[in-house]
């Protein structure tokens, strides 16, 4: 799952306008939110362990769903698959599988009840947690035989690959965002700068540091841990704007709300997704479409923070690929 940026040239900088906007906006690990006691006890191996298992799970994960999908499924369908074999291989879903198409770059999820079907140039996004460690991981699919399609998908993959290869330790982020860029410009495309590849830690899917997806003069260093890269490619504008509301969430913080389901589905939310995004679909097929009330309560009352649809300014085609790298004593793929 990507990271939008909101202004400055350093990702993290960017500040929002308004008290609202920055409960809306900001990403989930900048907000004020209830700490979830983390495990601490965990020694370095076992934790780096628990990653890499994240990762081949996430790895089978992408296989199976490149054997199911087809042109005119629905992706409600193909969603549940997904989720379903990340669960049966060991893992949890760190967030809802995203399957955006076409100009949407980022952040859509099928509700319980869509209609949709699979077709143009689809993004699958998909994470896998053990013990709150993340695996990130995105590939994209051209359902239309369209060679501009192809060529988008080669644009993005070629900018990951190049990007992982020089990625190491006190390399500056520049230098990825550049590499990215460069790449993809060849192609004759152009990068979405506002979106961005991210550190992960412990049930923090945004953590830490930015991964540019652009040159943004950014002097800040690669350090030891594990990241997203995340490149996306356009034959658009380069930039995303927020769209409609995804029925994606994250917990931000937990007081007290009036009404008892929502509790019930807050209580529910806390224990199962802790602070990783969820989805309203998850939690209708837990609840009943009630939830989708107590959803709207939790988010008025600010528990949780609801992610707009990424949409391509110009109605772009949007190609994205994605990996997660731990750069430890080596750098490994951990998803591939
Ligand atoms: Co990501």
């Amino acid at each position: 799952m990507t990271e939008k940026q909101y202004g400055g040239s350093t990702g993290r900088e960017g500040k929002s306008l308004s008290a609202k906007a920055n409960i809306q906006n900001t990403p989930i690990s900048k907000t004020k939110r209830k700490e979830i006691p983390k495990d601490n006890s965990t020694s370095k191996a076992s934790k780096e362990e628990k990653i890499l298992e994240a990762g081949k799970i996430a790895k089978k994960s992408v296989d199976y769903a490149k054997s199911i999908i087809k042109k005119d499924m629905k992706l409600l369908e193909i969603a549940e698959k997904i989720e379903e074999k990340i669960i049966e291989l060991g893992g949890k879903p760190a967030f809802p599988v995203n399957l955006s198409i076409n100009d949407i770059a980022a952040h859509y999820t099928p509700a319980y009840n869509d209609e949709t079907l699979a077709h143009g140039l689809l993004k699958v996004d998909l994470g896998v947690h053990v013990n709150g460690y993340v695996a990130d991981t995105a590939f994209s699919i051209d359902l239309e035989n369209n060679e501009q399609n192809k060529k988008l998908i080669e644009a993005s993959e070629k900018a990951l690959m190049n990007a992982i290869e020089i990625a190491e330790e006190n390399l500056p982020l520049s230098q990825i965002g550049k590499t990215i860029q460069e790449t993809i410009e060849s192609l004759g495309f152009t990068p979405i700068i506002n979106l961005s590849g991210h550190e992960m830690q412990q049930y923090d899917l945004h953590a830490g540091l930015t991964i540019p997806n652009h040159d943004n003069k950014s002097t800040i260093k690669l350090s030891k841990g594990s990241f997203a890269i995340e490149p996306f490619a356009t034959n658009g504008s380069g930039k995303v704007y927020e769209g409609k509301p995804s029925g994606i969430y994250a917990l931000i913080n937990w007081k007290n709300v009036r009404s008892e389901t929502a509790r019930e589905v807050g209580e529910f939310i806390e224990k199962e997704y802790q602070t990783l995004p969820f989805c309203s679909r998850w939690l209708v097929k837990e609840f009943g479409t009630k939830a989708l009330f107590a959803l709207k309560q939790l988010e008025e009352n600010e528990n949780i923070h609801q992610y707009p649809q990424l949409i391509e300014l110009s109605h772009g085609l949007v190609s994205q690929a994605e990996h997660t790298i731990l750069i430890s004593k080596e750098k490994i793929i951990t998803t591939n």
